[in-house]
């Protein structure tokens, strides 16, 4: 083994979100209220859905779903870069970088595959009203939720793999606010030109697989509502449009990031805080904001404590 002979890096410097240590230290305060009020947006959909039962139907199961992925998606990376906009050294050892590796394509792929999964019961509501309850059972809904996180996960083992074989020697400065696969990768000691082809096209097969089917459910939904409007066709149109809203903004960044070879670093940075941080918090919003049975589940809620 040649491994012996080198250094091992043991930790990475991250370059956080800007230089500016005035920015940095003014940014604190709304990065921490951003965490916050993730974290206790989602944890809160979760409640509602699970205490209220007239929102126990495969479309709130999902729902919380969603909200419980973003909330484990956002702890991932925003806590360590809110602590680390105070230090002048971002040290990240080398396990933690894995583990945000590992953690941003689990809860992300998972998230991906969770989108489709709420696309295609928007589906079946819509297209299919007649079956809904028996094409969407108890079962089923467990199912699709069970396969989210196993893609999830498959996906994620098998990114850490091939970046776990790595040799890692030499510079170990990442120029972002978290361990970016392509980032990471370019500070390996080797040719990764070929593994970076691999890694690319394991993550972008999933996202566009993903995408594709987003769009397929979607168009077909529209074109069904546009072609029965007037008999209470708005509300369908209402809840799709927050999933549509939702889909973009989830994978407009990533789309942007990994697939238009554009260098500019803080364009990087922010999308990349666009997708770790805001998203997870945008999420619950949307629902929340535009879901009348949602209010009304709060407002009960509300009355009740
Ligand atoms: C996720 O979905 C399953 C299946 O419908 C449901 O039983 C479960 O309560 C949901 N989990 C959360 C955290 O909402």
């Amino acid at each position: 083994m040649e491994d012996t002979n080198q250094t091992i890096v043991s930790e990475f410097i991250l370059q956080g979100l800007c230089t500016s240590k005035k920015l940095q230290t003014f940014l604190l305060l709304p990065f921490s209220i951003l965490y916050l009020v993730t974290v206790v947006g989602n944890i809160f959909i979760v409640t509602v859905i699970i205490t209220d039962h007239r929102l126990h139907s495969p479309m709130y199961f999902l729902l919380a779903n969603l909200s419980f992925i973003d909330l484990c998606l956002s702890s991932v990376n925003t806590p360590k870069l809110t602590i680390d906009l105070l230090k002048d050294n971002k040290f990240i050892s080398f396990g933690g970088c894995m583990s945000q590796i590992l953690g941003v394509h689990f809860f992300g792929g998972g998230e991906m595959v969770l989108l489709v999964t709420m696309a295609y019961d928007r589906y079946v509501a819509i297209c299919r009203p007649l079956h809904y309850s028996s094409i969407m059972d108890r079962q089923k809904c467990i199912w699709l939720v069970l396969i989210s996180w196993i893609i999830g996960f498959v996906h994620a083992v098998s990114q850490l793999i091939l970046i776990l074989e790595l040799p890692f020697c030499g510079p170990r400065v990442i120029d972002s606010f978290f361990c970016d696969i392509p980032l990471v990768m370019k500070l390996a000691c080797m040719n990764t030109d070929t593994l970076e082809i691999v890694i690319k096209s394991d993550s972008g097969v999933l996202a566009t697989t993903c995408f594709i089917l987003l769009l397929i459910s979607y168009t077909y939904i529209l074109l069904t509502v546009q072609r029965h409007s007037k008999d209470g066709s708005s509300k369908a149109l209402s809840t799709c449009s927050s999933h549509i809203i939702v889909v973009v903004l989830f994978f407009g960044p990533i789309i942007f990031i990994y697939l238009w070879p554009v260098n500019i670093t803080w364009v990087d940075k922010f999308l990349a805080v666009f997708y770790t941080v805001l998203t997870p918090l945008l999420n619950p919003a949307i629902y929340t904001l535009r879901n009348k049975d949602i209010k009304n589940a709060i407002k009960k809620l509300i009355n009740h404590m």
